[in-house]
């Protein structure tokens, strides 16, 4: 028998998981899908079909996607599990089980289990293949209709260590650049730089040490660069019984770079020092030379985690600011420039502008967060860097957005131009839309609104994929 939720302010409102699947078909659309709009729109989050008594963080609850798929003006909605071994576990044991821990047979350490992880934080599409990735493990593959699971080691079956949930696909070549953490072993300073080719096979795969364990949850890469910047978010087991986390903030540690040129051996990888904060997102990254610029949602202090000392951060400090850094390789020199007087999340380009300089951001933003609001997000912002000038929809104060997603109009329009998709929780009627909005024109609000009768809990990141 199911027990209700324990009380934990990530188990409430629209944090809680729900409990079935369905395919919901024709949904009913408010305003007109626009022409030439056809594809499908992923989302993923955590959503544990259970959930453990004590210690739940959001972050470690499984992985549930949910699928728009638009043709013709016309939008199917399907949401699965991903059934991970662990999910498949707990479904047999009717509870909730503990991290798959393993223990490295050469070395004796701890490591988690590369093909039994939570398969919770993006999907994306890569070598014709949909794919489901948490950062400590491989990608897992699922069919793109119906989101069957399929599995690990369907997509680069040779990866020796963990993946991050953000790779960067390379516009050009079609190269999917990642990278691990904690490659060796939990708390382990090793770290790891892969290449997918286009077809899914591993190219590159290298390891390395950096200055401290931390982790790191995205990267940049420029046409020319790679970029592993590393904050104090350190780890530490001993911590486990005093914080209820092996993570906690450390500002002692300090804050490095690495930066390492594409192609070049990993042992050419040159570390620069940074200033303390906390990125959990970039937005993009490109060079000019030697002179490296990227975007990043900056915090002081790694939010949603203690420092050392056991303390949370405070309402402020856990706010995030989009804010452009420009690295000077020659000199060592870094610059730090706030874009956006908005507490914001989620970035997101013209993903055909990746690695290359862009002009166009899109966010989710809060200009009217509260105490206790839940890191809620309710507008969706387009901010034009060249100009400064911002348009935005509000959802409504209560009610919550999600990354917005950008779609081109068609191949060859210009930078920005096209859709924004993202759904969108509305709190009184406790139900979910997705929303497409124009790209170039924000501040009109939605052009379509497609509704579900239920809620779509607060989840992390998406992808669209355009049908061929
Ligand atoms: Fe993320």
């Amino acid at each position: 028998m199911a027990s209700p939720l324990p009380k934990h302010p990530q188990l409430r409102g629209n944090y809680a998981p729900i409990n079935f699947e369905a395919v919901c078909q024709d949904l009913v659309i408010e305003g007109a899908v626009p022409e030439g709009l056809a594809g499908s729109l992923y989302r993923i989050g955590p959503n544990p079909k259970f959930v453990p008594d004590q210690g739940y963080h959001w972050f470690f609850g499984t992985g549930m996607v949910h699928a728009f798929h638009v043709n013709e003006g016309k939008i199917d909605y399907v949401n699965r599990w991903v059934r991970t071994p662990k999910f498949e576990s707990e479904l047999a044991a009717g509870t909730s089980l503990p991290m798959s821990i393993v223990v490295d047979p050469e070395t004796g350490q701890l490591q988690s289990d590369r093909r039994n992880g939570l398969a919770n934080t993006h999907i994306i599409w890569h070598a014709d293949q949909l794919l489901a990735l948490e950062e400590g493990s491989h990608p897992f593959t699922l069919s793109p209709k119906t989101l069957d699971s399929e599995g690990y080691g369907h997509y680069a079956n040779g990866l020796s260590g963990p993946m991050t949930a953000h790779p960067k696909i390379d516009p050009i070549t079609g190269e999917l650049h990642g990278f691990g953490y904690m490659s060796d072993a939990l708390g382990s300073a090793s770290m790891s730089y892969h290449v997918v080719d286009q077809q899914g096979v591993v190219s590159r795969s290298d390891n390395f040490t950096a200055p401290f364990a931390a982790m790191v949850h995205d990267f940049a890469v420029t046409r020319d660069y790679v970029l592993f910047p590393l904050f104090p978010l350190t780890f530490d087991f001993n911590r486990m019984e005093k914080l209820g986390s092996p993570f906690a903030f450390e500002p002692q540690a300090g804050a490095m770079i690495g930066v390492l040129k594409r192609g070049d051996p990993i042992s050419e990888i040159q570390w620069i020092e940074a200033p303390v904060c906390f990125v959990f997102h970039y937005l993009n990254a490109w060079n000019d030379g030697e002179q490296i610029t990227f975007d990043a949602i900056d915090f002081s202090v790694a939010p949603n985690f203690p420092d050392t000392d056991g303390n949370l951060p405070g309402f402020t400090e856990a706010q995030g600011t989009l804010t452009r850094w420009q690295l000077d390789l020659a000199t060592g020199a870094v610059e730090r420039t706030p874009l956006l007087d908005l507490a914001c999340e989620f970035p997101r380009i013209d993903d055909r502008y990746a690695m290359k300089r862009h002009t166009q951001a899109f966010l989710a933003t809060a200009s009217q967060r509260q105490r206790g609001d839940g890191g809620l997000f309710h507008e969706v912002t387009h901010l034009n860097l060249e100009s400064g000038a911002t348009q935005v929809w509000d959802a409504g104060l209560g009610n919550g957005v999600s990354e917005p997603v950008f779609v081109p109009r068609h191949a060859r329009a210009d930078e920005g131009d096209g859709w924004l998709l993202a759904t969108v929780y509305e709190a009184t009627s406790q139900a979910s839309s997705l929303v497409i909005l124009d790209a170039t024109a924000v501040s009109q609000g939605p052009i379509a609104t497609a509704r579900l009768d239920h809620r779509i809990p607060f989840g992390f990141h998406g992808s669209w994929r355009a049908n061929e």
